[in-house]
């Protein structure tokens, strides 16, 4: 059985569907096979940025509605053969998404892929709510500012109270995932220090993804970093992440600084 991860926030535009996409193509990369899901109905931004959009056909709405078989909806990547997209629809009617549907289509792609990694919209509503009911896992994404830290907050909640785990009485894994991180803005205190968004949100952290105009050139030719660029410096750090996502015990640096984290951490109390 896969795991089903969702990658969530609270606030929009923090990086989830990038890091989506990065994730997925990084445990690709690795010879797993998955599945990358757009929840976000209507606005429907995953297929861009895995280059994927002139190829959508069917979506997950569609395979809900039973006007399409899963399969059918599925879309391979061009240049990885164990990487798939389930698209969102551009449907405007947001109760388009069942719980009922969701459930049945989260039971058949963890049958099939190794990881279901599951792009949720903005928010707290029910878009976001059905994104993570059926995770195992979660990646809260977050920037180094206090109204995404407050936002990522409102979400762990949410994540401990409306997922079928947490239903269960089982604790949900939960990650966090700092992106868009500018090390020389920390330092001037024009952007949160990572201590800061640790003391705040006190879930273990996956993964620091630097603030780099390689992720925008990455989404103007339609792939995700790890594969338009894999030597970049955020590519490397989501390939870091993924490793983490998948057990792995790294150390975790600070994109532009030298020492790692803890070090930095005891370092400074040391002294
Ligand atoms: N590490 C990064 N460095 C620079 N730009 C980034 C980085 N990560 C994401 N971005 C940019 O930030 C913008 C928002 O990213 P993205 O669409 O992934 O966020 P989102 O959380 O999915 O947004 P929404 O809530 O609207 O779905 C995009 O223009 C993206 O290219
Ligand atoms: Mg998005």
């Amino acid at each position: 059985m896969g795991k089903v991860v969702v990658v969530t926030s609270g606030k929009g535009g923090v990086g989830k569907t990038t890091s989506t996409a990065a994730l997925g193509a990084a445990l690709a990369q690795r010879n797993e096979k998955v599945v990358v899901v757009d929840f976000d109905v209507g606005l429907r931004n995953l297929d861009l940025i895995m280059g994927a959009e002139r190829r959508v056909v069917y979506d997950i709405v569609n395979v809900i509605q039973g006007d399409a078989k899963l399969p059918q909806a599925l879309i391979r990547d061009k240049r990885l053969d164990n990487l798939f997209l389930l698209p969102a629809s551009q449907t405007r009617d947001k109760d388009a998404l069942t719980p009922e549907g969701v459930e049945q289509v989260m039971a058949d792609l963890k049958r099939y892929f190794d990881w279901v990694i599951c792009d949720s919209p903005a928010g707290i509503e029910r878009g976001a709510t059905l994104a993570m009911r059926h995770a195992d896992m979660a990646v809260v994404v977050t920037n180094p500012e206090v109204s995404s830290v407050r936002d990522s907050d409102r979400i762990i909640g949410l994540l401990d109270a409306k997922t079928m785990k947490a239903e269960r009485g089982e604790r949900i894994e939960k990650h966090l995932l700092l992106t868009r991180y500018d090390a020389n803005r920390a330092e001037r205190g024009d952007m949160l220090k990572v201590e800061d968004v640790l003391e705040i949100l006190s879930i273990p952290l996956i993964g620091i993804i630097p603030e780099s105009s390689d992720v925008l050139r990455a989404s103007n030719i339609g792939a995700p970093v790890t594969l338009a660029d894999a030597k970049s410096a955020p590519a490397m750090a989501y390939f870091d992440a993924a490793r983490r996502l998948a057990g792995e015990d790294l150390p975790i640096t600070i994109p532009g600084e030298k020492r790692g984290i803890f070090g930095k951490i005891f370092g400074r109390k040391a002294a």
